[in-house]
């Protein structure tokens, strides 16, 4: 099968310019303007951009949480990112404590079989460092999982102490893989929260009132310093507070490897919306917290610094029913917000149309930058031969209002519900075939495949 894409803006790692891309099979085969050959099908996409597809390094599919699960599984979550303009999403494998890592990754691997609609990877979490730790990091890489995400929140559950951390970084240093911190000072924020509780203050604003921004800008310092101790990088997940985006572009001008990600939520959302009665404030729970508007901007001139690289969702997807645990006891609510099927549009919307950066920092923020910090670089991520056909034709000026009962996420509401944003995929292509087009979803569940990551072989690319 051959397709060409025509007279689109194609944007490269070059940067934008006008040309044709001519795909066989599951690669781009070529780059050029104008490309005249026989094929199957052309596409024109006149007026519109030529992107590669959307990376999303932060979901969780089918996630365990308590005595639930997660409302999207890999078949939902995968369509509905395919419907939103992404291609590949890299999912978290979670360890059950005192047992193996390999375990997570075999669990995870089978949730995701025969059902993803688009390619997808793992990070394990690690929940639990036993004597082993190391090498059941190196024997993981050799799986073609590089990452692992490590906690200095939720002691008891999910935190690791700071000597395992270090552990974990001295060995990525050795072994080429990538330590990624949800940094929050898990220690402080019990204590708040049990506070909290005993005074009977239980709705949903105390999970922010309770997990302040300073918990998350000492949590952020203590792991970039614990990196530059290791000479390893560090990969923090959703960053939210301004204090943390501080440590992070600080650490960066000592010449650490500190990276950062954020999601729209905090680009987007503000704290107050969990102050509203009932399960309103409820859907809003997740954590970091949604912050103020000091923090927004931050995050936004970050982003168009460099200071930041990734913009993921950490999907994470509960329905309102489900969210009603937490109903008298906000830490009983389950945290996460649904997200990996409005990432694209809305970054482009508030991010290229209200001209806060370029197209070009647009591409190296939802796939050129994800794909060089988790070893899928320069099979996906960009539009040159060789690559992955994984592209979109990407309609800079339809308009699309966001609403829980047209996306295809599992979740019965959206955070963003009734937002209007200009930019929407017109045709997603995933390795060289329809996977979005004429406004549903065309493609196969089942058709996506594990991506096996290469590990780092020096400094992180630029
Ligand atoms: O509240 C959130 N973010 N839930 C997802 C798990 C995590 O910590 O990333
Ligand atoms: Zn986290
Ligand atoms: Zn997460």
């Amino acid at each position: 099968m051959r397709t060409l894409i025509r007279h689109g803006t194609v944007v490269t790692p070059a940067g934008a310019e006008r040309a044709d891309v001519l795909i066989e099979g599951a690669h781009v085969a070529r780059v050029a303007d104008p490309i005249d050959v026989e094929v199957d099908r052309t596409i024109d996409a006149t007026g519109r951009y030529v992107l590669p597809g959307g990376i999303d390094v932060h979901t969780h599919f089918d996630m365990p949480y308590g005595d639930t699960v997660t409302a999207d599984d890999f078949e939902s979550g995968t369509v509905a990112a395919a419907c939103g303009g992404t291609t590949c999403v890299i999912d978290f494998a979670t360890q059950t404590r005192r047992r193996p890592l390999r375990e997570a990754l075999d669990a995870w691997l089978a949730k995701a079989d025969g059902k993803a609609a688009i390619d997808y990877g793992f990070h394990v979490a690690v929940c639990d460092a036993g004597p082993d730790l190391e090498t059941e990091m190196d024997a993981l890489l050799a799986e073609g999982v590089t990452s692992f995400k490590v906690f200095t929140a939720y002691p008891g559950r999910l935190m690791l102490d700071d000597g395992a951390i270090f552990r974990a970084l001295r060995r990525t240093r050795e072994n080429g893989g990538t330590v990624m911190v949800h940094a929050e000072n898990g220690g402080a924020i019990d204590v708040l929260s049990r506070a909290a509780l005993a005074e009977g203050r239980t709705a949903p604003i105390e999970h922010a009132r309770t997990r302040p921004p300073l918990a998350e800008g000492e949590a952020t310092h203590r792991v970039v310093a614990l990196a530059e101790l290791a000479g390893a990088p560090v990969y923090v997940v959703h960053v939210s507070a301004a204090e943390a985006v501080e440590e992070i572009a600080r650490a960066r001008d000592r010449g650490v490897e500190a990276f950062g990600e954020t999601c729209p939520h905090y680009l987007l959302l503000t704290d107050h919306l969990l102050d509203q009665p009932g399960l309103e404030g409820a859907k809003y729970v997740c954590s970091p917290p949604l912050r103020d508007r000091r923090s927004q901007e931050r995050l936004w001139r970050a982003l168009a610094a460099g200071e930041l690289d990734v913009v993921a969702t950490d999907h994470c997807s509960f329905r309102t029913d489900q969210k009603a645990a937490g109903k008298d006891d906000f830490t009983r609510i389950p945290g996460g917000l649904p997200g990996v099927e409005t990432r694209m549009s809305l970054l482009f919307d508030a991010g290229v149309r209200h001209r806060r950066f370029g197209i070009e920092r647009f591409v190296a923020l939802t796939a050129e930058r994800p794909a060089k910090l988790f070893g899928l670089w320069p099979r996906k991520g960009a539009i040159a031969p060789g690559a992955d056909a994984d592209v979109l034709v990407w309609d800079p000026d339809r308009e699309i209002t966001l609403s829980a009962a047209t996306l295809h996420m599992r979740a019965d509401y959206s955070p963003f519900e009734g937002r209007v944003v200009m930019g929407a995929p017109e045709i997603v292509l995933a390795r060289g075939r329809p996977v979005y087009e004429g406004g549903r979803f065309v493609g196969r569940v089942g058709a996506g495949s594990f991506v096996r990551r290469a590990p780092r072989t020096g400094a992180v690319p630029t």
